[in-house]
Order: structure tokens, then C-alpha cells, then sequence
């Protein structure tokens, strides 16, 4: 994913459009470039790195004023992360600039046909052969949005697209197909962004767009057309959360800023569900009664964390619910022949509500005539539009690469859909069901608890700074934890890490335990003596290896005290939503295990 930005108005493009590049600079980081449209040319730069690197460049040698511009910050596809490979990539003559955020998939057999019509590429990506091609339409048609429409039509994949013709100082033109485009609208001014973040310094009002759409922004207007060109409508919305949200508020980096806001987060996803009689409601879900009681089969979809949410969530459907529950990866889902039927509600579970792979198996759902619910924490993301209906989480913008507030206020939401399965199926009593929602109330002052042990954590992390492989052990809903747990390890600190079921040990990664490798061990509560005994059994068994013992168990659980060569404490919850306070050590382990790695969390 990459990061993208538009701007036309009246304020200095270059501030405007560097300012949303660092509030996207968590959607890729490793190269950044802007475009200016200035004295009927284009003035560009662009560098490998961190944005950073582009500041400084820009620093010495200073760009033209201009009013409109574009920029991007890149995560590599298509091409090493280098100065020639990142964006914007220019047409032939110099005449069109672009920034793309997406695959080409067709781009080789474009390639070739610009290159046997004499055309030089500069770079290795599928970028710059739409700027190509975007810029011969600019010069045939005279005219940028038609020409966006035209190549549109000629890409396949998906994309964002946004150009900037060099003798059109007045406007900036996106397209999207599968990719998310954002319009903020302000006055006297407009913006692009892949997301509300790049211009919520300026205004919370902003426009959605379509699937093939193209949208030319004005200072003072935006149209939409379809890339037939077709006149088409956005919809416009209000964004509830402002320029402080996306800002760190003294923590070193976004992640540990927003592990540290999820008793809010958490707090914030539960307000509203009861009735005044204490029933469980979802605003939202626009799915009904009638169809979630005739529902006898759930297979819920998700990528990365989001497929842990949905491995807890698997727990507590079935066990509340008794509806037989899959959980598949969204990437695998897409490209087989699951059996599905008008009796099956899939469930995607996405924080960005954008992620290609969770849409595309959400549309291979609904061709099969199957109900989609979206679990999603970004208001009007293609995921919950394309869905019957939604559960938003209120974990508020996500801005850290790593999910954490996202992770919470998904497991809450599957806990939610659980418990009005169980009210509307009837398969709980009611009073069962309030007994757990006060449980859920309680946990954003258990997840404070946990929080203010971050010092011990942190101890825990700088006593690991030579370690280069760790563990994770967890059963029932501690296995999806101790997944997650080995996730973050691995995409922050750069650290090999594995979750395993702590049954399966002795069927074959047991062998893997070595004399002081550090093994997290999720102890379930005491109360469920089967889970907790057999956890119990299995540390003893990686410590007879040798193996360095790191539990996290509950309160008062003394049991765990000899096989422990360190202890966090989690607050006593019941088991089912033990992964909401067992994941937050974790997650403070891994921020500060990267930070001390020297790795930008
Ligand atoms: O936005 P999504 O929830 O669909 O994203 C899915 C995964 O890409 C995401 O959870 C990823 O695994 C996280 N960055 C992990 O921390």
C-alpha cells in the first residue's frame, strides 16, 4: 500500500502536500515524491527513504510556488525501493505527472507496446506506463480527465491513480478502482488523499467515491464521472475525528500512542449497544432478524490480525451461538470453491475496510448469493460498502502500521455479533447475555491494569535484545493470541517468531525449544481447570528443555509460580475474553523490543 496526495487551493502545494505525505507515511515508507504544477511545467523530486529524505532534498533546493500538487510515499511492488522507482513517475515529454498506489496487472504487455512505439521507461514500475499512456490521451484529447477516463478503461488491477497536466494549473484528477481515494472538501481549497488522515489538518468534511470513478478537483469544485464518462455523484460525509487523533501526543511512535488508547477504544466500541431494556443492539448491522435467525453457517474472512479477531471469534460464536464457524484467510477463500448458500453469513473482518484481498473474497461471497457482514473500523471504506451490513468499531483512525487498538475493538465486535446471534437464535437467556456484556464493560479498566505493568514489559524487552528466534504458546482462545503475539515480533522487530497451539508442541515444533529460548506462554484462567492444566503440563515440558519461560497468567494463579522464569499478570477475566488483556503485554513487548532493535516501530 502507498500513500497518496492532491492539492488545489490557495496555499503553498508543497506544504500542503508534504504535511498529508507524513500523516500517510504509514502506508509505505520506503521512497516519496511530490509534483508541483508551476509556470507551465512540472517541478518534481523524488527520494528513496523516509520522507525525510525528500524534506531535506526539498530543503536545499527549493520548488517553484505553485498551488496544486500531488505526492506519494511508496511501499515497492513493482521495482527496488530507489530514486528512479519512486513516485511521480512523468510521462514521455514531461508534460503529465502521476502518483499510483495499487498493481497494474496488465502493465508488461503495455510496456511493450509503448516501448515498440519508440517510448524510453526510466523506471522498473507498472506506474510509469500509465503516466505514459495517461499523457499521449493528455496530448491527443487536450483534455486530463478525459484522458484518465480513457486509460482507465485500458488498466487491469487495482488502482489509484492522481495526475497533474502541466498546463493546467487549476485542477488535480484521480481515478479508482479497488484502491481507496478520499475527496476532502475545504474552501477555496481541495484535496486527495488514499485516506481522511491527509487532510484532516484542513477540513473533516470529505467525499467517497465509487468503483470506477474519476474525480477532477477544482479550488473550487469537484465532479465525478465514471470512466465511461458518465456523470456520477460522491457521497459526502463528515469525518468524527479530528487533527489530534492523527498526531502521536508525546508517545515516540504511533503504535505505543495507540496500544495505550485502547481502554478507550475499547470503551468507545461498546457505548451504545444496550436498549433501555437491556437488550443487545446493533445500529448498524441493516441485516435482519429474520435473515440472521435463518443463518446456519458462518465463515468469517480476514488478512493478518484481522484473521486472529476471527479465530477468537470462532470461540465464542460457536459456544454461544452453536453455528458452526470457519475462519479463512481472505487470500485462500478468494481463489477456491467454498460451499456457500443463502444460509451462510460471511463475516470480513478489516480495520481499513480496504484490504484487496478481503474485497475480492467478499464479492466471490456474494455472487453466491450469501449474506456479507462487514466488521470494519473505517467509515465508508469500500469493505463495509460492499457488504449487507456493518459492526464499525470505534478504535478511531489506525495510523501505525502494526493493529493493536484495531485487534481490540475487532474482538469486541465479534463479541457483540456472538451475543446477538445467541439473543436473536435464543440459544442464551437473556440475562446470560447481560452478564457478559458487563463483563466486556469492565475490560477497558482490566486493559488499564494491564497497561500500567508496561515498565515491567519493558524490562522483559531490553533482558531479549540479543535474542533472535521466540515463541509463543497459547490454547483455545490464547492460540489466536499467541499468534498474534509472534506477528508483531516478526513485523516490527524484524525477529523470527512463532505461535503455536501448545497441544501440537509434541507433534514435531517441540524440537525447535533450545537451551534459553524464550518461550510466551498464555496461561488460561484457572476456573476452566482442563485448559489451565494442560497449558501447565506443556510449560513444564518446554522448560525441562531448556527453554526460557515467560507466562502470562491470571491474578492469584500460583500454580504457574515454579515453571515461570518471568511472570506478567493479567486480571482475572473469563476465558472467552481472556485475548483482550492476554494480547496487550505482548504488543508492548514487541514495540519496545523494535525500539531497542533501533527499527522505526
Ligand atoms: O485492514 P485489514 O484489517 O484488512 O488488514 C489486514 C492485515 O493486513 C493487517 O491486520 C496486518 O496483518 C497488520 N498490519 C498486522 O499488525
Amino acid at each position: 500500500m502507498c500513500g497518496i496526495v492532491g492539492y488545489v487551493g490557495s496555499q503553498q502545494a508543497r506544504d500542503v502536500v508534504v504535511e498529508g505525505l507524513r500523516r500517510l507515511e504509514y502506508r509505505g515508507y520506503d521512497s516519496a515524491g511530490v509534483a508541483l504544477v508551476a509556470d507551465g511545467r512540472i517541478a518534481h523530486d523524488k527520494r528513496a527513504g523516509k520522507l525525510a529524505n525528500l524534506e531535506k532534498a526539498l530543503d536545499e533546493r527549493a520548488l517553484p510556488a505553485a498551488t496544486t500538487g500531488i505526492g506519494h510515499t511508496r511501499w515497492a511492488t513493482h521495482g527496488a525501493p530507489n530514486d528512479p522507482n519512486a513516485h511521480p513517475h512523468l510521462g514521455r515529454h514531461g508534460r503529465v505527472a502521476l502518483v499510483h498506489n495499487g498493481i497494474i496487472e496488465n502493465f508488461a504487455a503495455l510496456r511493450a507496446e509503448l516501448e515498440a512505439s519508440g517510448h524510453e521507461l526510466r523506471s522498473e514500475t507498472d506506474t510509469e506506463v500509465a503516466a505514459h499512456l495517461l499523457e499521449l490521451e493528455v496530448e491527443r484529447t487536450g483534455d486530463l480527465t478525459t484522458a484518465m477516463q480513457v486509460v482507465c478503461c485500458r488498466l487491469e488491477g487495482a488502482f489509484t491513480l492522481v495526475a497533474v497536466d502541466s498546463r493546467d494549473p487549476d485542477g488535480v484528477v484521480a481515478a479508482r478502482r479497488n484502491s481507496p481515494l478520499v475527496v476532502g472538501i475545504g474552501q477555496g481549497e481541495n484535496f486527495l488523499g488514499s485516506d481522511v488522515a491527509a487532510f484532516i489538518g484542513h477540513t473533516r468534511e470529505a467525499m467517497e467515491l465509487d468503483q470506477d470513478q474519476v474525480v477532477t478537483i477544482t479550488a473550487d469544485g469537484v465532479s465525478v464521472s465514471g470512466f465511461d464518462g458518465a456523470p456520477a455523484e460522491g457521497r459526502r460525509y463528515h469525518v468524527d475525528w479530528d487533527l489530534t487523533a492523527a498526531e502521536k501526543d508525546g508517545h515516540d511512535w504511533f503504535m505505543r500512542k495507540e496500544i495505550f488508547e485502547q481502554p478507550r477504544a475499547v470503551a468507545d466500541s461498546l457505548l451504545g449497544r444496550r436498549t433501555p431494556e437491556g437488550l443487545l443492539q446493533l445500529d448498524e448491522m441493516r441485516l435482519s432478524d429474520g435473515d440472521l435467525r435463518d443463518i446456519d453457517k458462518i465463515i468469517i474472512i480476514a488478512a493478518g490480525t484481522s484473521f486472529y479477531a476471527g479465530m477468537v471469534a470462532k470461540y465464542a460464536i460457536e459456544h454461544w451461538t452453536r453455528i458452526p464457524v470457519e475462519v479463512e484467510l481472505a487470500s485462500e477463500f478468494r481463489y477456491r470453491d467454498p460451499i456457500l448458500t443463502r444460509s451462510t453469513l460471511v463475516v470480513a473482518i478489516s480495520q481499513s475496510g480496504e484490504t484487496a484481498d478481503t474485497l475480492q473474497a467478499i464479492r466471490h461471497a456474494r455472487v453466491q448469493r450469501s449474506k456479507v457482514l462487514a466488521i470494519c473500523n473505517s467509515n465508508g471504506s469500500t469493505i463495509p460498502r460492499e457488504s449487507d451490513g456493518v459492526i464499525y468499531t470505534h478504535a478511531g483512525p489506525e495510523i501505525g502500521v502494526a493493529s493493536t487498538k484495531g485487534y481490540l475493538t475487532q474482538l469486541v465486535a465479534c463479541y457483540l455479533l456472538a451475543l446477538y446471534l445467541a439473543q436473536v437464535k435464543g440459544t442464551r437467556f437473556g440475562d446470560e447475555i447481560g452478564q457478559v456484556i458487563d463483563q466486556l464493560e469492565q475490560m477497558p479498566d482490566h486493559i488499564a491494569s494491564v497497561l500500567a505493568q508496561s515498565e515491567e514489559v519493558y524490562a522483559l524487552a531490553r533482558e531479549h535484545v540479543e535474542t533472535r528466534s521466540v515463541l509463543f504458546l497459547g490454547r483455545h482462545a490464547g492460540y489466536p493470541v499467541a499468534l498474534e503475539g509472534a506477528l508483531k515480533l516478526k513485523e516490527i522487530a524484524y525477529l523470527h517468531a512463532e505461535g503455536f497451539a501448545a497441544g501440537e508442541l509434541k507433534h514435531g515444533p517441540i524440537a525447535l525449544i533450545e537451551e534459553g529460548l524464550p518461550v510466551l506462554c498464555i496461561v488460561p484462567p484457572q476456573g476452566r481447570d482442563f485448559l489451565h492444566d494442560k497449558m501447565v503440563s506443556g510449560i513444564q515440558e518446554v522448560r525441562a528443555r531448556g527453554a526460557r519461560t515467560i507466562c502470562l497468567a491470571e491474578e492469584g494463579d500460583e500454580s504457574i509460580t515454579p515453571y515461570a522464569d518471568a511472570l506478567v499478570r493479567l486480571p482475572q477475566v473469563p476465558v472467552l475474553l481472556q485475548p483482550l488483556v492476554a494480547v496487550v503485554p505482548l504488543q508492548l513487548f514487541a514495540c519496545e523490543l523494535a525500539t531497542l532493535l533501533g527499527h522505526d516501530v
